[in-house]
């Protein structure tokens, strides 16, 4: 009977063997560690018919099949499958109770995501639902969620609190974020949303509830090791810019970097805010002028759009073109979540970035790897096939061009998933 020593023994052991017969393979030569600006954003190398070698859990090398080595070494053929990096995902809600589809069905019904949160649904809905719910029964419908995303290609994931709303919910969201990380062999950062709506224990006095979170609850989260990022959801509706840079100094205070919802509805100021605090990146985005542009242009945080929130919510997409087109570092993340983004699939996420934001598909896998490595913070050992990053990549059934994974929205192209260096 295997122990669990035996098991953790196992896992540890050296994942070391070759890929053979890749129709192509998109390497980076160079090792990124940070992200990709501009016109680089469409540059995606490559070789063709190659091999790659992974060593302990690693990429080690690669080269021409017409000079594969004499090796001992096993081999999986990919059969002229094409190898890329495994997505990054660097913005999520995935773990949560309770699905929303009565907001649907509400909206189909004429009402809009802000009217829902007003009456009391949305995020509310969601916290009401999480308090009540246990933290084992939290971590297992959270751990299927992540099982599924690694099915679909993702091999590292921010995952953020903000659906408990009081201390002791934020806490057990954040304890679910910390049991995941060690579940799977993707990659986990969890962000502390506690700024994610005003409970309804301090409706109306949002000054009050800021307040309760920098002295009551970020101690707590900061002494149990519980984030790696801070989140604040700046918008109308939501919490102010000035509420917004109360938290993220705070946050500095404890060397916790911001990651924040910005202008999603309005131009809230979140940009600017995230921006002035030096926020490792600034998400959503669909309000978006020159003034942000400007802003984020002189600064270290990188754009995060969410267009699969655009397409279920029916609101105007991020101009991601326009920011790019002006020299910015833009990543893409599912924003996996029940309100507003249902969804942790990153390959639909490429389509609606290059039907609906006009993204090339080099630009759309350069923002949903090495960008999204960079936009959680994971960029020195994840987000390209560069010798010593994790083996995270994925073999996708022979394809002809990259713009058919884009294009072909509805189809599942990935046929192995392999994360540091295992396959799943
Ligand atoms: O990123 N915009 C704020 N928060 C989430 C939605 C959360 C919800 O509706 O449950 C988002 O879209
Ligand atoms: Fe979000």
């Amino acid at each position: 009977m295997s122990t669990f020593a035996d098991l953790l023994q196992f896992r540890m052991q050296p994942r070391t063997f070759y890929i053979t017969n890749i129709g192509r393979l998109y390497y980076d030569e160079e090792g990124l560690t940070a992200p990709l600006k501009g016109a680089s954003m469409s540059q995606l190398p490559f070789i063709e018919s190659a091999w790659l070698l992974i060593e302990n859990g690693k990429f080690h090398s690669w080269g021409s099949m017409s000079l594969f080595p004499e090796t001992s070494i096993s081999a999986h053929d990919a059969t002229n499958g094409w190898v890329i990096p495994a997505w990054c995902d660097s913005h999520t809600h995935l773990v949560y109770a309770g699905s929303r589809e009565n907001e649907f069905v509400a909206r189909i019904n004429g009402l809009t995501y802000e009217e829902i949160a007003q009456q009391g649904g949305g995020i509310i809905n969601s916290a009401l639902r999480l308090r009540n719910t246990t933290e084992d029964q939290l971590y297992d419908s959270a751990l299927i969620r992540l099982h599924e995303i690694i099915q679909f290609g993702t091999g590292a994931v921010e995952i953020k609190s903000g659906y408990g709303l009081d201390l002791e919910s934020e806490l057990k969201m954040l304890r679910v974020i910390r049991r995941l990380k060690s579940a799977t062999n993707c990659e986990i950062r969890s962000n502390f949303l506690a700024a994610h709506a005003v409970p309804p224990e301090y409706k109306g006095r949002q000054d009050d509830y800021v307040n309760h979170i920098i002295n009551d609850m970020l101690p707590k989260v900061v002494e149990e090791g519980l984030a790696d990022f801070i989140d604040v959801f700046c918008d109308r509706g939501f919490f102010t810019q000035g509420n917004t840079e109360k938290i993220l100094s705070a946050g500095m205070k404890y060397g916790l970097r911001g990651k924040i919802h910005a202008n999603e509805l309005d131009y809230s100021g979140g940009v600017q805010a995230g921006v002035k605090y030096g926020a490792l990146s600034v998400d959503h985005l669909e309000c978006v002028g020159e003034a942000e542009i400007t802003a984020l242009l002189n600064s270290q945080t990188i754009s995060t759009v969410l267009p699969s929130t655009s397409f279920f919510l029916k609101l105007p997409y991020a101009p991601a073109r326009k920011m790019i087109d002006a020299g910015l570092p833009l990543s893409l993340a599912t924003d996996y979540n029940p309100g507003s983004s249902p969804s942790g699939r990153m390959s639909f996420i490429l389509s609606l970035a290059c039907i609906h934001m006009n993204m090339l598909p080099e630009e759309a896998v350069n923002a949903a790897t090495i960008n999204g490595a960079c936009a959680m913070g994971v960029e020195m050992e994840f987000g390209s096939i560069a010798k010593n990053k994790f083996a995270n990549c994925l073999i996708t059934q022979p394809l002809e061009n990259l713009a058919y994974i884009p294009y072909s929205f509805g189809s599942d192209l990935v046929k192995k998933v392999i994360l540091k260096g295992e396959m799943q």
